[in-house]
């Protein structure tokens, strides 16, 4: 038996309003925990609505993410765009987002120690002055900025470049590349060319760094795994893409709309200043508030028949998990639409969960910190003159952020 009615609804879904997930998912969330829907190729597929569920479809190795399997569901025809084919072929050796067990784990296994909290506090003094820098121009430059061009694109980007080892002359080019990278939506051509500029970048990078490899996360990878034949060129490029992928575009989105969810909720943010030791938790929950990257990391398809909050998947199912309607799951989270930035959120699913859960997740919980902290501390008199309606939200899907941010002090 299916949990919805017969016909089922469209999906994606778009937000409509800064603060709440598509309008959809509450109704969705209602109606079960695993909910068939119709893509724009037609296909249907399951969307998981709750938090428990969500947790047992990430955690289920009957579940894969191997995007390279023929018959993975796509979202519509145009998916198999110069991108996606590339991403499937070229740039697969070493991506192990897309990879299940036990591939996934021989890759993920070699990056673990780069990301443990004791090699972020490392970085930490990094990211503060990288911070300042950018606070700094944004001062000089006058009483007004755009949040996003100033400080929330570049401040991951710089931190990408310091983890990677990516030489101060490189910065330049390295940003220009990936600012174009991330305007998909509305250039998709020159996204893609400068994805393969990015490529053959750090194709480039990786070359240069195995004549001398310097002390940071590419060196101690030729050192280590590449030097013992366990880890080709090739993966180990396409694993920094991954890195500048992944840890790129979701913090970018995280630090204006964080800064913009506190101003509107000057309350929350007068307690986080007059206590700064609440900023984590703060963080926290501006990540389950926001959850910026909703279902487009969590695309999924059932290997096997398998039983889950009451359904049964069939193998070749698609089954992708809204993280934004589980991390409002009133099971979990009362008051799950409000923002109480002292909840204490820690068990949200916006990192993801199970073997997949985010690696950079101490990176960007360091990043929003210290942008955030640093911002507010700086910048005391931060404000945005703009009503809601005058700012532009990027909603249709794909990972929630804003355009642009004009703020003033
Ligand atoms: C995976 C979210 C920042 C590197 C993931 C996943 C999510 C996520 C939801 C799981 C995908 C899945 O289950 O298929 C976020 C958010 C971030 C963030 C919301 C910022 C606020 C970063 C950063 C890095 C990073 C800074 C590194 C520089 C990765 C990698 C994976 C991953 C390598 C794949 C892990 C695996 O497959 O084992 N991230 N991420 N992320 N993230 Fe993040």
């Amino acid at each position: 038996a299916v949990g919805d009615a017969a016909t089922p609804r469209s999906f994606p879904m778009a937000r409509r309003c800064p603060y709440a997930p598509p309008p959809e998912y509450a109704e969705l969330r209602a109606r079960g925990p695993l909910v068939r829907v119709q893509v724009p190729s037609g296909a249907v597929i399951w969307v998981v609505t709750r938090h428990a569920e969500a947790q047992q479809v990430l955690t289920d190795p009957r579940i894969s993410t191997d995007t390279s399997r023929p018959d993975f569901p796509v979202l519509g025809k145009r998916e198999h765009s110069e991108y996606e084919q590339v991403m499937r072929t070229k740039l697969h050796e070493g991506s192990f987002i897309d990879m299940d067990a036990p591939e996934h784990d021989i890759y993920r296994r070699m990056l673990i120690t780069e990301f443990t909290v004791r090699r972020i506090n490392q970085l930490r003094p990094g990211i503060q002055q990288t911070a300042d820098q950018l606070i700094d121009d944004m001062l000089a430059g006058g009483a007004s900025a755009d949040l996003v061009e100033a400080f929330g694109l570049p401040l991951p980007s710089l931190v990408i470049c310091q983890l990677l080892g990516v030489p101060y002359a490189d910065r330049e080019y390295f940003q220009s590349r990936t600012r174009r990278m991330l305007a998909s939506s509305d250039d998709p051509r020159g996204a893609y060319e400068a994805i393969m500029e990015i490529r053959d970048y750090l194709d480039d990078l990786v070359r240069r760094a195995t004549r001398d490899p310097g002390d940071n996360l590419i060196g101690r990878l030729l050192r280590g795994p590449v030097a013992a034949g366990e880890l080709s060129h090739n993966a180990l490029v396409n694993m920094t893409f991954l890195l500048l992928v992944a840890g790129h575009e979701t913090t970018a989105n995280m630090i204006p709309l964080g800064v913009f969810t506190l101003l509107r909720n000057p309350d929350q943010l007068a307690g986080l200043r007059a206590d700064p030791t609440g900023w984590p938790g703060a963080v926290e929950e501006l990540l389950r508030y926001l959850s910026v990257v909703d279902w487009v990391a969590f695309d999924r398809m059932a290997i096997e028949d398998v039983e889950i909050g009451g359904q049964l998947l069939r193998a070749g199912d698609g089954v992708f998990v809204l993280g934004a309607s589980a991390n409002r799951d009133e099971r979990v989270f009362a008051n799950a639409d409000e923002l109480e930035v002292g909840r204490g959120a820690r068990h949200h699913v916006a990192f993801g969960y199970g073997i997949h859960q985010c690696l950079g997740q101490n990176l960007a919980r360091a990043e929003l910190e210290i942008a955030y902290r640093t911002l507010f501390e700086r910048i005391p008199d931060l404000r945005t003159d703009e009503p809601d309606e005058a700012l532009s939200f990027k909603y249709g899907g794909g990972i929630f952020g804003m355009n642009s941010f004009p703020v003033s002090w």
